[in-house]
């Protein structure tokens, strides 16, 4: 694996004295109307292709957010951070040590669902870590995860070809949580009344309104995209 690019610095983030105070400010921030918007709409796709007897694996579950809106039943929560998973096995959630780059070969075919989420940005050789994450799918299984917009998307149909997977869908993703609303999040007025009305009233009776925005104003350059691949050998 030496010609493997691995950004330690993002793995230390989260390993080297993530305490669990630290862990509750990550979940925490999700309760912030941009990040709460890209949190809806990974649920809503994840929805697509998860069902109650799915057996799932969440790759890095980190606070076990997405959990928390599907359950823990039939999920393996997987996760280099002791402390997130120390997190999440005191929420009754099983979870296993395992790095994205080296991943147990015992649990090799064994998924209908694999999700890694709001990761893959992190890390320049974030093909290896998909490629990895394929070997966890069974046949059919199904694999969803976020990357970012700079993806070639043709290399990307003609690298799941070469891996058995069949492209299902890629769609424009995180337009809410870009470096602009960041920008104005800043403002604690702005933020605190303005935006969390927003969210909390309009979002909630016209989530379309959010969804035509982001389709027609969207481009590139703001987003990321949501992907589900299919295994199919
Ligand atoms: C931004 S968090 C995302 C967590 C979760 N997927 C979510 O969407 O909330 C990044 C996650 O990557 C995990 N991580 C970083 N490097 C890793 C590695 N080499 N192997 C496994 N997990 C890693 C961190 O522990 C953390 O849980």
């Amino acid at each position: 694996m030496a010609d493997v690019v691995r950004n330690k610095d993002y793995t230390n983030l989260y390993t080297n004295g993530f305490s669990f105070k630290k862990v509750g400010f990550y979940n925490n921030k999700f309760c912030n109307w941009n990040k709460r918007i890209k949190h809806l709409e990974q649920v809503e796709f994840i929805r697509r292709y998860w069902s109650s007897d799915c057996y799932w694996c969440d790759f890095p579950i980190g606070s076990g957010r997405l959990a928390d809106s599907f359950g823990s039943v039939n999920l393996v929560g997987m996760d280099i951070s002791d402390g997130f998973i120390d997190f999440n096995r005191r929420r009754n959630r099983f979870c296993v040590k395992q790095d994205l780059f080296n991943p147990g070969g015992n649990w090799f075919g064994k998924f209908d669902l694999v999700t890694c989420m709001h990761t893959l940005f992190a890390f320049d050789d974030y093909m290896v870590i998909i490629s990895n994450l394929i070997k966890l799918l069974n046949v059919d299984g199904v694999l969803v995860f976020d990357i970012p917009r700079t993806v070639d998307k043709e290399k990307l149909v003609v690298f799941f070809k070469d891996n058995n997977c069949e492209l299902l869908e890629i769609k424009k993703h995180d337009f809410w949580d870009n470096p602009f609303f960041q920008c104005l999040r800043r403002n604690r007025f702005v933020d605190r009344v303005f935006w969390r009305l927003l969210l909390q009233y309009f979002y909630r009776f016209f989530p379309r309104f959010f969804v035509d925005i982001q389709r027609d104003m969207s481009d590139e350059y703001f987003c990321k995209f949501l992907v589900a691949v299919r295994r199919n050998s």
